[in-house]
């Protein structure tokens, strides 16, 4: 095991749900904290939530499908706060309904967000990554990504495509000491869970996977010894009902 106090994390899609989780575990473990986010006020209000810990935080607005966006943000974060030594690309959204009723629109939104975005945040902090070797990239798919369901052809696409470019960029960034992980979780409760049906708020906290559970896994991959990594973690709650 490995300690990861001191390091300096980039969250993206921080503002909420489980990027706020990864956030407050990740300054509970002494991590530094960079949140970004489509919706300044969002990120903010986390960093104000951060000052309870003693690690310093910086919160950046960029859409991140946005690649100017996201290099300007990215610049501020290493102004701010030096390296990044751990990005977590979690930022996603979801377009659900039977394939002949999504747009090219819906499409090309849930592309752009979950797999353009990936690209563009990656592009901006992996340079200086591979130029220290040393680094850690999470990226945050689904089970979505592992099969698909009716209704989820978009989101299941741009997920597959996560697991993808995750085993791929892993491959290429291993022989530079970087590990590359994807989480592949089931319903988590967040809003994303009840913006799209997948919750109706009503679940017991015991028994559905909160985004406090998913931000416990990450922390404690990026504990294991630096010599192996788990490649991509599948995450489901143990018996929900
Ligand atoms: N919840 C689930 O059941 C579940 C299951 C499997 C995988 N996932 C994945 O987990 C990740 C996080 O999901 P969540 O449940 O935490 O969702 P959420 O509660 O809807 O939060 C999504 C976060 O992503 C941000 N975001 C969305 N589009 C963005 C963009 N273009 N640029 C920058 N930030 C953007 C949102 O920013 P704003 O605050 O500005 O809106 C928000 O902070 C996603 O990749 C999702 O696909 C979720």
């Amino acid at each position: 095991m490995q300690s990861i106090t001191g390091k300096t994390a980039l969250i993206t899609g921080a503002g909420r749900g489980i990027g706020r989780a990864l956030a407050h575990a990740f300054a509970r473990e002494g991590v530094h904290v960079a949140l970004m986010g489509r919706t300044g006020a969002n990120v903010e209000n986390v960093a104000n939530e951060l000052a309870e810990y003693d690690v310093k935080t910086v919160s950046v607005q960029a859409d991140v499908s946005n690649g100017g966006e996201v290099k300007d943000a990215v610049q501020q974060v290493k102004d701010t706060l030096g390296e990044i030594d751990i990005l977590i690309n979690n930022a996603g959204i979801g377009k659900f309904g039977r394939f002949l009723d999504l747009s090219e629109e819906d499409w090309r939104n849930v592309w752009d967000v979950n797999v353009m975005g990936i690209y563009h945040v990656t592009h901006a902090v992996l340079p200086d990554m591979v130029e220290r070797q040393a680094g850690e990239i999470v990226n945050i798919s689904s089970t979505s990504g592992l099969r698909g369901t009716v209704g989820s052809s978009a989101y299941s696409a741009s997920k597959f495509a996560v697991l993808g470019l995750t085993e791929s960029l892993m491959r290429e960034m291993r022989q530079e000491n970087i590990r590359v992980q994807a989480i592949s979780p089931s319903k988590v409760i967040t809003d994303f869970a009840s913006d799209h049906n997948l919750s109706d708020g009503t679940e017991d906290s015991e028994h559905f996977m909160q985004a406090e559970d998913l931000a416990d896994v990450v922390v404690s991959q990026l504990k294991l010894h630096p010599r192996m990594f788990v490649k991509n973690s599948e995450l489901w709650a143990t018996n929900p009902k």
